[in-house]
């Protein structure tokens, strides 16, 4: 695992994106395993302005995003499906819908779309690059402290660290969804790059950990250790 800090926030979303942008140009069948959260959103930025200043081909590119909330409908402001919307798909309008995946957390039956969603990642991949936030607890994706290392695209119960911290993007606490749908750590760890970006002081207790920490359940990015190719880019607040 490389960490590396770029020093400020667009510095490190700019690499990121230029890293996408890459992979896109120069593979335009490539995989990408997209994320969400305030951590991405300048990645996106970028990479829309690079897409769309070169007039770049993206209709061959397929991509598969980590998680979504249960029980937003896909049109409310916090869904993913909104903001993957909102700050890619909408901005740059010329990837194929039917090459965007996104797990349904409105499914009916959520354990058979968590198997659909795992399924359709196994016969379409392995990603060439899945980009990752950290949450503060240290959880990729949805996968809480104590999930099973060998977790498959998963129902998961949001810890209340999770709920409080995404507070921060609902009118109230109350307002957060107590479940998700995720991919899992091992659903994750089958892309072939990982790039994972972490800002903020309040992301600096979570980078600690994870370079300090083996690999332990309770603390889920240190499965990321035991991955052959992983790049993790910070700002001077998270590596403090
Ligand atoms: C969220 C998401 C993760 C994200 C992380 C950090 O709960 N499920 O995919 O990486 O937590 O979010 P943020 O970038 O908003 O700090």
């Amino acid at each position: 695992m490389n960490i590396t800090n770029l020093g400020t926030r667009d510095y490190a979303s700019f690499y990121v994106a230029c890293e996408l942008y890459k992979q896109i140009t120069q593979h335009p069948h490539s995989k990408l395993g997209l994320a969400t959260g305030g951590t991405m959103i300048e990645v996106y930025r970028f990479l829309v302005e690079l897409l769309s200043r070169n007039n770049i081909d993206v209709s061959g590119i397929e991509t598969f995003n980590l998680d979504e909330y249960v029980g937003l409908v896909d049109n409310h402001e916090e869904s993913y499906h909104y903001y993957m919307n909102e700050n890619l798909f909408k901005r740059y309008p010329h990837f194929n819908a039917s090459l965007i995946h996104l797990p349904n957390g409105n499914a009916e039956r959520l354990d058979e779309e968590a198997q659909r969603y795992e399924a359709l990642i196994n016969q379409q991949g392995p990603v060439d690059i899945q980009i990752l936030g950290i949450g503060e607890n240290g959880h990729i994706g949805f996968n809480e402290p104590g999930t099973d290392i060998n977790s498959r695209t998963h129902i998961v119960d949001l810890t209340y660290s999770t709920i409080k911290a995404n507070s921060r993007y609902f009118e109230d606490e109350a307002e957060v969804p107590k479940q998700a749908i995720s991919m899992g750590l091992s659903t994750i760890m089958q892309a072939k790059k990982i790039i994972l970006l972490a800002f903020g002081e309040k992301k600096s207790i979570a980078i600690e950990k994870l370079l300090q920490t083996k690999l332990d359940s309770q603390f889920p990015a240190s499965i990321l250790h035991t991955h052959p190719n992983v790049e993790v880019y910070v700002d001077d607040a998270s590596a403090q």
